[in-house]
């Protein structure tokens, strides 16, 4: 059995944790940095077990030593936006707390995957990376399958097909420039074109780009945590299944794309060793300017980042 450590039970670390206890086959342990936060949340999802039969196995905590030696931590602390903000606006903030989770974790856990949550997510996966010293394997940035569900969640609603019929591919940073990308996405094998008009195409892809601004809008406190846990969780089984399938995740680039020194979302395959390899799509003129824009706006991000000594 895997051990899955969340750190952060804000919104989106303890909905992972409900998720990852109703699929069963790991070991949770949830810790938060607020005392008695952690053990609360772990507390009322252990009493949920025998109510709607999941596992009942987890822990919560503040302490970093329940988390040791754990096979997979999933790093969601950090502060979410708030209307009017993007996810860049929280750079400083969340990177002085993500580095202090690094510090705690990766002693404990050396040769954990890291799968990280917390926002503005290619930054702070870059971060991750270059603070764990961990091959780019093993640190993983959690978007694309968020950001392709909400394509297909949206073309799904267009057209009246099931969702399951649906394939999506959105790369590039988890951004407003993200790159939906309309050539490599499709329903049922047909292009969307098919079923879609240009103008019903152009929609879904700028309501996808704003799909984690448009639910801050309504709930005015805090962010989307029920699909990003989802998404966090399908990852998670991936690994743990060894399962080599296809996902959307931001890793270190050494010059896939044209790109080197970045995490940046591209498709890659998933097992037990993390990522097994980074799949390079031929892409056209404006989709390789549209990933270029992506590009400079996590660059940018990454350029205003100063880190507490
Ligand atoms: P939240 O505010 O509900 O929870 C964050 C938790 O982190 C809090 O409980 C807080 O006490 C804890 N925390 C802060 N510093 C800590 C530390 N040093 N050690 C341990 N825990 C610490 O926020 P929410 O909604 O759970 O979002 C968390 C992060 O995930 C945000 O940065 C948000 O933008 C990001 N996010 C990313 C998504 C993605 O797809 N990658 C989707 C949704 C949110
Ligand atoms: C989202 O896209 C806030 O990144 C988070 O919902």
């Amino acid at each position: 059995m895997s051990k899955v450590s969340i750190i952060g039970a804000g919104f989106v670390g303890s909905t992972i944790a409900h998720w990852a206890m109703v699929s069963g086959g790991c070991q949770v342990v949830l810790l938060d940095i607020v005392e008695g936060l952690a053990t609360g949340k772990i507390l009322d999802l252990i009493q949920a077990g025998p109510i709607a039969g999941h596992a009942v196995d987890a822990v919560g905590t503040s302490d970093y030593a329940d988390t040791a030696d754990s096979d997979l931590v999933i790093i969601t602390a950090g502060v979410a936006r708030k209307p009017g903000m993007t996810r860049e606006d929280l750079v400083q903030v969340n990177a002085n707390i993500v580095a202090a989770v690094i510090k705690e974790v990766v002693p404990r856990s050396p040769d954990a995957i890291l799968l990280m949550m917390t926002n503005p997510l290619d930054t702070m996966t870059y971060l991750a990376y270059k603070l764990s010293g961990f091959p780019r394997e093993r640190v993983i940035g959690q978007a694309g399958v968020l950001d392709s569900g909400r394509m297909r969640t949206f073309i799904a609603m267009e057209t009246g097909i099931s969702p399951h019929n649906i394939h999506t591919t959105v790369l590039g940073g988890h951004g407003d420039e993200m790159v939906p990308l309309v050539r490599y996405s499709n329903i049922g094998g047909m292009p969307l074109s098919y079923f879609l008009t240009d103008e019903q195409i152009a929609r879904i892809v700028a309501r996808t780009r704003d799909g984690g601004a448009e639910i801050v809008r309504y709930l005015k406190t805090g962010s989307a945590y029920y699909a990003p846990g989802a998404s966090a969780c399908r990852m998670a089984q991936a690994i743990a299944k060894d399962a080599h399938e296809i996902y959307p995740a931001s890793v270190f680039l050494q010059g896939e794309y044209g790109m080197s020194d970045i995490c940046f979302g591209v498709p890659v395959i998933l097992g037990r060793r993390g990522v097994e390899r980074v799949i390079e799509l031929e892409l056209n003129d404006e989709e390789r300017a549209a990933l270029r824009r992506s590009e400079y706006l996590i660059r940018s991000t990454m350029a205003s980042l100063k880190l507490e000594k």
